[in-house]
């Protein structure tokens, strides 16, 4: 069964706050609004990140200035504009894609396809290109179609390692533990709970059955929390009211993550997360599963186990979507190679 490590609030305020021998660089692509900003925070406040690498197109420099007076030994250094991506780029790790744009009310995530997927291409490329051998974590919406296109330019580069390409979908399991919490009274840093599926609507499936305490819900309950977990991001886009989306909550998610990812990395066992990632076993190429996490990266999926009859609907549901978004990917990556051999 899976559960993410069991994490006290203690130990996450340890990750945060303390100091300890490790020496990771970390880079956010891009780091000056949103997500970038608290996420570089949170960064710059881990004892699991040495050197820190800010790009953006624009206000970098005044982000890096800033976070480079906190009390905490992580190097962070502002890279602007396309020229300086390479030099921010060298001897990362571990690299955090949230860039370009977020949506507004009454646009689904499929609709920031156009604009963010060609941007979230170049900067796959630079990292290629710089750090071949980093982690990418792809943080840019639609999630469930941008990491598609991230494996080709890696292939032409020689440097894809499907165990080091990660779909952020972690905010989807911080909110089920919080909004599981909420119905139970359980305290929220204890719960686990695993969302499986991609990072879209129908397709975020929460195993509320793998619930970690174990939690008993009515049917009722059951299709009403599965829906509020579906449809969280909304809401957010909906009470910011144009804008923006998620913008604290998925830089702690992404921070959670990289956290995890460097603690694993760094040799120490049992580090479990969820995230969309090349999958061989199931029905789809891409699904996200609960991943064991080691110093290579994925270092063996989990699987989905038991399902409940409830959540088996949930997954051929989801199933039907995901391909039709794996197929969309696979023909913009089809097509830009296209042009790029006709230019
Ligand atoms: P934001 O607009 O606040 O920040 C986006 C950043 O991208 C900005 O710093 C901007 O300068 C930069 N940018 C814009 N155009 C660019 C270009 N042409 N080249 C390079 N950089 C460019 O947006 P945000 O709220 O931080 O959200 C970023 C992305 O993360 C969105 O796509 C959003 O949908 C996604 N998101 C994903 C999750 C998830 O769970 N995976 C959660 C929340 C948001
Ligand atoms: C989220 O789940 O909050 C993000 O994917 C942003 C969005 O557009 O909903």
């Amino acid at each position: 069964m899976f559960s993410r490590v069991a994490r006290s609030p203690a130990s996450i305020a340890r990750s945060f706050c303390t100091s300890s021998q490790n020496n990771a660089k970390v880079a956010v692509l891009d780091a000056s609004r949103g997500i970038g900003q608290p996420l570089s925070l949170l960064l710059k406040k881990s004892p699991l990140v040495v050197d820190s690498p800010l790009y953006d197109i624009v206000h970098t420099l005044g982000v890096a200035a800033d976070l480079s007076h906190i009390e905490t030994r992580a190097q962070v250094t502002g890279y602007v504009g396309p020229e300086q991506l390479p030099e921010a780029l060298k001897g990362s790790e571990v690299v955090l894609i949230p860039a370009v744009v977020p949506r507004k009310p009454g646009m689904t995530r499929d609709d920031l396809f156009d604009i963010n997927a060609s941007i979230v291409a170049t900067l796959a490329d630079a990292c290629a290109r710089n750090c071949p051998d980093a982690m990418l974590c792809i943080i840019t919406n639609p999630v469930n179609f941008t990491v598609l296109i991230v494996p080709g330019i890696l292939k032409k580069h020689g440097v894809y390692n499907p165990k080091r390409l990660f779909g952020m979908t972690t905010l989807d399991i911080v909110r089920a533990n919080t909004f599981v919490a909420e119905l139970t009274g359980l305290d929220p840093s204890h719960v686990n709970v695993p969302v499986v599926g991609g990072h879209a609507g129908k397709t975020i499936i929460p195993l509320l059955s793998h619930c970690t305490p174990k939690a008993e819900f009515t049917e009722d309950t059951l299709a009403a929390l599965t829906h509020s977990i579906q449809e969280a991001g909304t809401e957010v886009v909906k009470a910011k009211a144009g804008a923006g989306s998620a913008t604290l909550s998925m830089a702690y998610a992404g921070a959670m993550f990289a956290l995890s990812l460097l603690d694993a990395m760094n040799g120490k066992e049992g580090f479990k997360e969820c995230a969309f990632v090349r999958s061989e076993e199931g029905k789809c190429t891409y699904f996200s599963t609960p991943l064991l996490l080691g110093t290579n990266g994925v270092k063996r999926k989990q699987g989905l186990g038991k399902l409940s009859a409830f959540e088996e609907k949930l997954v051929a549901e989801a199933l039907n979507e995901l391909k039709a978004s794996i197929r969309k990917g696979e023909d913009f990556v089809r097509e830009t190679a296209a042009q790029g051999e006709a230019q």
